[in-house]
């Protein structure tokens, strides 16, 4: 699959995604906060309050934040179009997500159905914008390619994991009504994790990976019967959990998820820049997170009894959990930044100098606003929490250090974006000037 050519002319105002990257952050610092408040117990067991909360910390709060504000990015650079008002309506789906997610882990932290129901309200309003929006500029007949097809697949998951969280949260709080949400976790969970994380972040892959790293692009056999086989897999496990089928779907998931882990390592080692940038050593270290997660999530679908050396029975889900979120996802997420807010910084700024040659001098070098020797010590950061809380996770002892962790990682991923936002708008009140001087004109 040849890379689609970027079309950079639809692309919305910076300010858009950066907002989201902003933000994200700090939710992801406050589900370590979250984790310290529960000492040995965090990460000890799904259900707890605490615990389903500082999960959509990250999962609404970081993951779908960064992804969301991507969006408004990626889909017109790959052919879906501007996104119609991006520029207002961004700032109306970033006040939803934050505003509802934080109503949503107040909710789920106290099982309190007041909070729950404002969160509904406010996520729905958030995500039926943005759904609907992208829904209409990637569903219709466009020169996007095979990453847009992907993308297409993670929609669909993200609209099956907020309409069965949304049912799920209703039945917390509406006890009388009788519904058995905890029917629904396990479908909610697959399609939020395994279709909506894990497609997007291989649909964005696809272009991605080849753009930014000069490898051959990824084949169009490998994207189409990939994204395929994970949506159909997870659509049977979302109907059945124990059945021969169930086995077939998480077999064919698992094998998918290994083809292009295995597929992204081949690619990368042909890549053609062989400088060892810190997004190529995310994208690697990723992918082995992501063969471990998948392994051990078949083993708990299809060989439930037996044991895995060096790790608690009841907590291999855990494990794998937390070796998809953090060792996987987040791990591409801070890759992404440290690449995506600089490159983003100056493509901005160059086609406003491109406009008026005399701001040329002005335009800072991609390094200059945000260094790779920042980004590779996020990642040096991020490894070592990686460690802590699969450590944590096998000995509960641990815990506060991994939380502690966790807060310094997310912290320092804040203080980078916030670092390239300054640089990026020093450089643009520079060129403004020069814009505003009628000399330049
Ligand atoms: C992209 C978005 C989301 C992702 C990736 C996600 C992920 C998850 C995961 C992994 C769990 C299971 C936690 C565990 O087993 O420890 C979970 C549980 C839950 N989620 Fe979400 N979630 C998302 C959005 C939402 C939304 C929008 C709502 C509600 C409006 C919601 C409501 C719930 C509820 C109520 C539970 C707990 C169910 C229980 O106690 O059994 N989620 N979510």
């Amino acid at each position: 699959m040849k890379p689609v050519p970027l079309a950079l002319d639809d692309i919305p105002p910076f300010r858009v995604p950066l907002r989201f990257y902003l933000t994200a952050p700090v939710f992801g610092a406050a589900a370590g906060v979250m984790w310290l408040s529960q000492g040995e117990f965090a990460f000890q067991s799904r259900w707890m309050n605490g615990t389903l909360a500082a999960t959509h910390l990250l999962t609404l709060g970081f993951l779908a934040m960064v992804m969301l504000g991507s969006l408004f990015q990626v889909v017109p650079v790959l052919g879906g179009g501007a996104i119609p008002a991006a520029r207002r309506i961004a700032p109306l789906v970033h006040a939803g997500l934050v505003a509802g997610t934080v109503c949503l882990v107040i909710g789920l932290d106290g099982f309190s159905p007041g909070w729950l129901g404002a969160a509904l309200v406010l996520l729905a309003i958030a995500f039926g914008t943005f759904v609907a929006l992208l829904a209409w500029r990637i569903l219709r007949p466009s020169r996007g390619g095979d990453a847009l097809f992907t993308i297409r697949l993670a929609l669909l998951c993200l609209i099956a994991t907020i309409v069965i969280g949304g049912w799920m949260a209703i039945g917390i709080a509406r006890p009388e009504a009788g519904i058995r949400f905890r029917d629904w976790t396990d479908a909610h969970a697959s399609f939020g994790l395994g279709g909506w994380v894990l497609l997007l972040i291989m649909g964005v892959g696809y272009q991605v990976v080849p753009m930014f790293h000069v490898t051959p692009p990824f084949p169009s056999w490998l994207v189409r019967g990939v994204g395929s086989t994970v949506f159909a897999g997870l659509c049977v496990l979302g109907v059945t959990r124990d059945s021969p089928l169930a086995t077939l779907a998480a077999t064919g998931v698992t094998l998918a998820g290994l083809v292009w882990a295995i597929g992204l390592l081949v690619l990368l080692s042909r890549r053609r820049r062989r400088r060892a940038e810190p997004a190529v050593r995310a994208w690697q270290f990723a992918a082995v997170a992501l063969v471990i997660a998948l392994l051990l999530t078949w083993k708990i679908v299809c060989l439930p009894d037996s044991l895995v050396p060096g790790v608690p029975a009841h907590q291999t889900g855990m494990l794998a959990a937390v070796l998809f979120g953090f060792g996987f996802a987040i791990t591409v997420v801070f890759g992404m930044l440290g690449k995506i807010v600089p490159f983003l910084s100056f493509t901005h700024l160059q086609r406003r100098c491109l406009v008026r040659p005399a701001a040329i001098p002005l335009l800072p070098a991609m390094n200059r606003i945000l260094s790779d020797r920042a980004a590779r010590w996020q990642l040096r950061l991020h490894w070592v929490a990686v460690l802590g809380v699969v450590l944590a996770v096998c000995w509960p002892p641990s815990a506060p250090w991994a939380a502690g962790l966790v807060v310094l990682d997310f912290a320092h991923c804040f203080v980078n974006v916030a670092t390239a936002a300054v640089r990026y708008r020093r450089a643009s009140l520079a060129i403004s000037g020069v814009e505003a001087s009628p000399a330049a004109t």
